[in-house]
Parts: structure tokens; sequence; C-alpha cells
């Protein structure tokens, strides 16, 4: 009689050509199959539902802000009825464009990599406890470009919480001075490179728009012509106004709603510019020529660091050489050598005797 306790292998051929195939599938140990199939669903699953999560996340976002851009811009979204673009699995970003004195907004959002679970719990946990870890954080980058002129300066509303960090990783905000002002909300600061660009545009809307709450999210608003990057050459400098308004990536109605005040109140801002209702003192943005020129000439002290060390290096290479084709020579070759550089050593001394006398 056939037992299903024996597996394939042991089972002969005749026996095996004997059984159905339901009796032939008993015969394996699926054990390890069934492991690895339902690791790979679990896995799968996983995977899904990240990306589900991931997209309800930037489409929550999108959705919070929709009013204020539909209402101001022609055009929200990436076009297509898509409210964005999945750039990778951790980058998003959209679009809007279609409003007088604005060129375009791009909204970039930068969710924390957190594709090893324990990773992320690792690093959120050492955040705690070390300044130089910094927490994995959800952000969006609303990046608004204006199509009008003005003058070029920074002036920026920054967050008490992670200030420093801000400055850091920042270059332009590295450039400013702080100033805790009691026009602010507790919760943030000025950081300006000088007093009439941030108060010139702190206007009424925009102080209304902040409350003391929203410091937990709002990372900054700033006014900017320079890079985030710290700039290695002179190109880095040019100057390309934009307005920068960095915050985590909340979902929270009330949140998405006072940000969105935010935005109206910059918008504004920039109509006012436009329309030459808010004007710079012309000795105000002379300082800021000045500190450009500071910058400048910083970037231009490296360049010229780097050339000569080049330069140094060039010549000990040189000089090694030549000590190296010295020592392949055989003995008379070498005295010879030695003699011709004696030799022209001394014309070299005799020439600097005759132009001397
Ligand atoms: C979801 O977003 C996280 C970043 O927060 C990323 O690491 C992960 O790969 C994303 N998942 C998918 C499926 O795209
Ligand atoms: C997301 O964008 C940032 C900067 O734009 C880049 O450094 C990072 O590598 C991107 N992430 C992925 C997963 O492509
Ligand atoms: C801080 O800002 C306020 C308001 O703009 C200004 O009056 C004050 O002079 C500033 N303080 C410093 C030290 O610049
Ligand atoms: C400030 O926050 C309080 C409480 O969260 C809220 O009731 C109030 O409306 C907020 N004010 C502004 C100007 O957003
Ligand atoms: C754009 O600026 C102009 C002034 O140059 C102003 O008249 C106009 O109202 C502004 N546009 C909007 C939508 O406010």
């Amino acid at each position: 009689m056939l037992t299903t306790s024996k597996t394939f292998h042991m089972h002969t051929v005749e026996e095996l050509t004997a059984m159905s195939l339901f009796q032939r599938f008993q015969t394996h140990d699926w054990r390890l199959e069934l492991f690895t199939l339902t690791f790979c669903v679990v896995f799968a699953v996983l995977y899904k539902v990240g990306d589900l999560y991931n997209n309800s996340k930037v489409t929550s976002f999108l959705n919070g802000v929709r009013g204020v851009f539909e209402k101001n811009f022609a055009l929200y979204g990436v076009g297509d009825k898509q409210l964005y673009v999945k750039d990778s699995s951790e980058n998003y970003s959209s679009y809007a464009s279609g409003r007088e004195n604005i060129s375009k907004v791009n909204i970039n959002f930068r969710l924390a990599p957190r594709q090893n679970a324990f990773l992320w719990a690792m690093e959120s946990i050492m955040s705690m406890f070390m300044e130089s870890v910094v927490a994995p954080e959800d952000r969006v980058d609303i990046v608004i470009t204006p199509s009008v002129e003005y003058e070029h300066f920074i002036t920026a509303i920054v967050s008490k919480l992670g200030m420093n960090l801000f400055r850091k990783t920042n270059y332009y905000l590295s450039l400013t001075r702080t100033n805790d002002s009691s026009l602010l909300p507790e919760s943030f600061v000025f950081m300006s490179e000088a007093n009439e660009f941030q108060e010139k545009t702190f206007t009424q809307q925009l102080a209304s728009s902040l409350n003391l709450s929203m410091g937990s999210f709002l990372n900054f608003i700033a006014f900017t012509d320079q890079a985030q990057e710290k700039p290695e050459v002179l190109r880095d400098l040019i100057p390309k106004r934009r307005i920068v308004i960095s915050t985590k990536a909340v979902s929270g109605k009330k949140q998405l709603a006072e940000l969105s005040e935010v935005v109206e109140a910059v918008l504004d801002i920039v109509d006012q510019i436009a329309a030459k209702q808010i004007t710079f003192k012309p000795e105000a943005a002379r300082k800021i020529i000045k500190a450009r020129e500071v910058e400048i000439e910083k970037i231009q002290k490296v360049q010229e660091l780097v050339k000569q060390e080049a330069l140094a290096e060039e010549k000990a290479a040189m000089k090694k050489k030549e000590k190296d084709d010295f020592k392949k020579l055989s003995r008379d070759e070498q005295l010879k050598a030695e003699q011709k550089a004696q030799d022209k050593k001394l014309k070299k001394a005799q020439k600097k005797m005759r132009v001397r006398s």
C-alpha cells in the first residue's frame, strides 16, 4: 500500500506512476515554498501599503492647499488631471502657474527615507539625543518664483524649532542675522540681512496669518535670491529671486488652512512690490550689494588658494621626476649632469652680477 509519509525521492518510479496527481503532490514537503510565498506576499502587501500611504500623504497635502492655488492660478497640478508627479520613491513634486506677477510655483515633497522601518525608528530615536542626526521628517518646500523685478535681499521668518539646523542647511539663511522680535509669535524669529527688508515684507496680512502653534510645522518663510547649497564657484552666486515656504508635510485641515493663509499673504506681498506699494530704501540695497561682494571675494580667495596648491604640487612633481631621472643615469653621466647644473648656476650668477653692476 502507498504511504504519504515517504518523501518524493523515497518512492520508486512504479509507485509514483501509480499515484494520482494529488497523491504525488502530497509526497513533497511544501513548508519552505509556503514560507517563501508568504514572505513575498507580505512584502508585496507592505510595499503597496507604503505606496498608498505615501501617495495619500502627498494628495492630502495638495488637496488641503488646493483652495488658495486654484483661486490664484490658472493651472494647479501637473496637467492631465494629475496633481503631482512621483519623481522617485521619496520625491514628489507639483506645480502651479498662470498668475499675474508670479512666474511659477514649485511644490517639492521630500519624504523621509523609511524603506527600512527599523533603521527609520533608530534614526528617529537617535535624533532626540544627538543634534547632528537629523530627525527624518516629511518636508514640503513651496517655492514661489515671482516675475517682477525687485532688489536682491534675504529675509526670513524662521521657526525657533530647528532654526540652527535651517541656518546650517540653507546657505542663504547663513548670510542673515537673527532678530527675536516682539512683532512675531514667540515661536518664530526674523533672520534677515537688514531690518529694512524684514519690516517692509512683514505686512499686516502676513502677521495675522501667523500663529504661535504654527511654529511646530512651519519651518520658515524666506525671501531669497541666493542658493540653498553653499556656493563653490562664482556661477553659484548668480541671484535668483524666489520665496520659499518650507513646512513639514502636515495633513490636518486646520494646519493646511493656516498654511494657505501664509501663501495668500506672500502672494499679496509680491503684488505690493510689483505695484510699488512696497519699496526699499536705497541704503539697504547698497548694504546687500556690499554683502554679496564679500561672498564673491571669499570664493575668489578659495579659488586662488586652490590654484596655488595645484601649482605647488606640479612643481614638486617635476622636481621628483628630475631626481628620479638622475638616479637612472650611470655614474659618469651623473657627474656630467652635475657639472652641467653647476655651470648653469654659475652663468646665472654672473648674469645677475652683470645686471646689477
Ligand atoms: C514611501 O515613502 C518612503 C519615504 O518616506 C520611502 O522610503 C518608500 O520607499 C516609499 N514607498 C514606496 C512604495 O514608494
Ligand atoms: C530626492 O531628491 C533629493 C534632492 O533633490 C536627492 O538628494 C535624493 O537622492 C532624492 N531621493 C531619491 C530617492 O531619489
Ligand atoms: C529687530 O527687529 C525689530 C523690528 O524689525 C527692529 O526694530 C530692531 O531694531 C531689530 N533689532 C536688531 C538688534 O536689529
Ligand atoms: C491661532 O491659534 C488659535 C488656537 O490654535 C486659533 O484659535 C486662532 O484662530 C489662531 N489664529 C490665527 C490668526 O490663525
Ligand atoms: C500684479 O502687479 C500689478 C502691478 O504691476 C498690479 O496692478 C496687479 O494687480 C497685480 N496682480 C494681481 C493679481 O494682484
